[in-house]
């Protein structure tokens, strides 16, 4: 296997990684607002989904890992990119003056990763926790309740909202950065694909930020 650590330890093996794991976390990104979608539809459909997954738990089981393992080599390898560039350049961009490749979005990568990494931690501990292990929540299938009262929360809920707001700064460059390192960089096709990152970003930050909005505005903060 020398040769797979000697690829995985290349600039270019390090950047194949994180735009791996990126094109698949973003493509969970997508399952997961579908899934959290029927939320609006109400709690029978919301709360019979999530019993369904309940039903194919040893495969959610080997789906959980594997993505945590996609999060893991994701993070390990942005957090040594980053480390290796600021070694490698120790004055910064703010104090050189930003070139023009490298954008606002560029060179916060390592913070508004950071931003949604924390949100994760509390996210999973507020509902993926009680989903799994609360047994009111699990016994009674009582996910739609458990969110509207994690959602009453105002605190937790403007949380929510800028993590996803971050998220989207991530996920706008992440989109183009991703593409350009399997070189889909075309400058015909390139502008396509900024604008097309642009889009599933802001999309998906509105998307899920609606959903703490809704909670909020109909069942009220307490
Ligand atoms: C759902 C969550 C996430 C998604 C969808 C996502 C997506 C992406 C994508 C697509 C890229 C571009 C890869 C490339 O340059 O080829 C990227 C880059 C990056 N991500 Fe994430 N990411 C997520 C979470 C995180 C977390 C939790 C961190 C923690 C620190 C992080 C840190 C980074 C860094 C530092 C880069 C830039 C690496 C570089 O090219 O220098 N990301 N992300």
């Amino acid at each position: 296997m020398g040769w797979l650590s000697i690829a995985l330890n290349s600039s270019i093996g390090k950047k194949f990684v994180m735009a791996l794991t990126g094109i698949c976390l973003i493509l969970f990104l997508v399952i997961h607002l579908i899934n959290n979608l029927t939320l609006f539809a109400g709690p029978e459909l919301f709360n019979s989904v999530v019993k369904g997954l309940d039903g194919i738990k040893p495969l959610i089981r080997v789906i959980e890992v594997i993505l945590a393992l996609i999060f893991i080599f994701h993070i390990y390898e942005g957090v040594r990119l980053w480390w290796e560039n600021k070694k490698a350049r120790p004055v910064s961009y703010a104090v050189n003056g930003s070139s023009k490749n490298s954008d606002i979005f560029s060179r916060t990568m390592i913070w508004t990763g950071s931003i949604v990494f924390i949100f994760l931690v509390i996210h999973l501990r507020t509902l993926w926790v009680t989903f799994n292990f609360d047994p009111t929540v699990h016994e009674g299938h009582r996910y739609y309740d458990a969110v509207v009262s994690a959602f009453q929360s105002p605190v937790y809920s403007l949380f929510y909202v800028v993590a996803v707001v971050i998220l989207g700064f991530h996920l706008n460059h992440g989109f183009q950065s991703a593409f350009q390192t399997f070189g889909w960089n075309h400058k015909k096709y390139f502008p396509f694909i900024q604008k097309l990152g642009m889009i599933y970003s802001t999309l998906t930050a509105l998307a899920f930020a609606s959903i703490p909005i809704y909670f909020l505005f109909f069942f009220g903060g307490k």
